[in-house]
């Protein structure tokens, strides 16, 4: 790509650049709305499940299962959006949103539905028997001045499986037990990793639940993670600079095809496939375009990749070396409380602990407990470690091989 400026809209190549690090920055930390790439039928299939509560009035329940990073909130999000075009839906729906992670008892997660819901005034100093007489106070209030309508609430339960060690899991079952006997429109929604959450229910709430369930699974070849891989780079067509644009994919579209990409993103494929890695992966190679240097190259790649995979462990560890080995070189200017620093450090990682039997009296000895490391990365921080003592080498190469 040439040094130059766009006669048409007068943008640089620097603003050029900038604007691409923006679109894609933005798309990699998934701030981005956009439909999820390979899950057509779950959208689908939610997508007229919770049409069927916030058109119709109709009680569901569904369960969006899968691994870390497939998709589940995304999927959802995705859907709520659409969802929020209709002009009815953007009137009526009303949202919960609920996470396992911070609502870690019923007492918690009613208060906060009663803040979502915007009740708080209506309850005011009310004191309810139980939860049960509660919530349907929350869902009474909701109804429309005659009467007759109900607004249809959704529950969204992120990390639903924490909800289910709540003591008796008293939300879950008046939560179910609404959506069961539809006298208020209710759909609720729960996310979960855990591939037996049924399991953890009680029969009371299981027999509530609809069991419906939406699994995601990433279940694409390398085929299609090179299609995504592609995809995540390309400049959308509303880019302000047509030209930029235009010779920005045709790279990528090279990019796909190189060799060497292709290896490099076989490794990333077989240890994890999740866009989560593949987004970090992306920042990172991101992180070379410059001015000098407009385009994605291999190689860009490549150092991303190894930035991607280095390892911390070694890392630390040869950092720890080279520190003692500088400390050690200039005694005149030892530093106390750094090397106590780092001596703590080593503590706090559980790499050494004193030896039994000291007295405060004699001096302590530490030992070596546990070993976080494994011995590929002991070799790996020896290697770059240039002035690594003989016998330690030595020792290495006998212990470790
Ligand atoms: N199918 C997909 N298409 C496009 N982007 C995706 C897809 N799946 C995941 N992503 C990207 O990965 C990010 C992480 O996904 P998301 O947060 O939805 O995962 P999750 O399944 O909810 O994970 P967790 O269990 O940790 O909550 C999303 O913000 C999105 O940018
Ligand atoms: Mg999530």
């Amino acid at each position: 790509m040439s040094k130059r400026k766009c006669k048409s809209n007068s943008l640089s190549l620097g603003e050029c650049i900038a604007k691409a690090h923006m679109i894609l920055r933005a798309r990699f930390c998934h701030h981005l709305p956009g439909k999820p790439f390979g899950l057509e039928a779950q959208y689908k299939n939610l997508m007229d499940l919770l049409k069927q509560t916030a058109v119709q009035g109709e009680s569901n329940s569904v369960l969006i299962v899968g691994p870390r990073g497939v998709g589940k909130t995304m999927l959802l999000k995705s859907v709520l959006n659409e969802l929020m075009e209709m002009k009815y839906v953007k009137e009526n729906l009303l949202q919960v949103h609920l996470n396992g992670l911070l609502q870690t008892d019923d007492k918690v997660a009613l208060k906060e539905i009663t803040r979502q819901l915007q009740l708080e005034n209506v309850v005011g100093d009310k004191v309810f028997g139980s939860f049960a007489e509660n919530l349907a106070f929350l869902l009474e209030a909701l109804k429309k001045g005659n009467r007759s309508n109900s607004r249809p609430v959704l529950f969204v339960l992120d990390e639903f499986d924490l909800f289910a060690h709540h003591k008796n899991q008293t939300l879950l079952y008046n939560l179910l037990d609404v959506a069961q006997s539809a006298q208020t429109p209710v759909a609720v929604v729960g996310l979960t990793c855990r591939l037996d959450v049924l399991e953890l229910l009680e029969k009371r709430v299981k027999s509530r639940f609809s069991h419906r369930q939406i699994h995601l699974l990433n279940a694409f070849g390398f085929k299609q993670y090179v299609e995504m891989f592609q995809q995540q780079l390309i400049l959308p067509k509303e880019f302000p600079d047509g030209r930029f644009a235009q010779e920005w994919n045709q790279n990528i579209q090279c990019l796909c095809k190189d060799k060497m990409v292709e290896d490099i993103l076989q490794k990333h494929f077989n240890s994890s496939k999740d866009f989560r890695s593949l987004h970090m992966l992306l920042m990172l190679t991101l992180s070379h375009v410059t001015v000098s240097n407009p385009n994605i190259r291999p190689t860009d790649l490549l150092a991303a990749s190894r930035q991607y995979m280095m390892d911390s462990k070694a890392n630390v560890l040869h950092e720890f070396q080279n520190f003692i080995q500088r400390t050690t070189h200039s005694m005149h200017n030892f530093k106390k409380p750094v090397v106590l620093k780092a001596f703590e450090h080593l503590q706090q990682l559980e790499l050494i602990k004193p030896m039994d039997g000291a007295s405060l009296r004699t001096h302590k000895e530490y030992q070596l407990v546990k070993l976080l490391l494994d011995s590929s990365q002991i070799m790996d921080a020896l290697q770059k470690y240039p002035q690594c003592p003989t016998d330690v080498q030595l020792w290495a190469a006998s212990s470790l091989d």
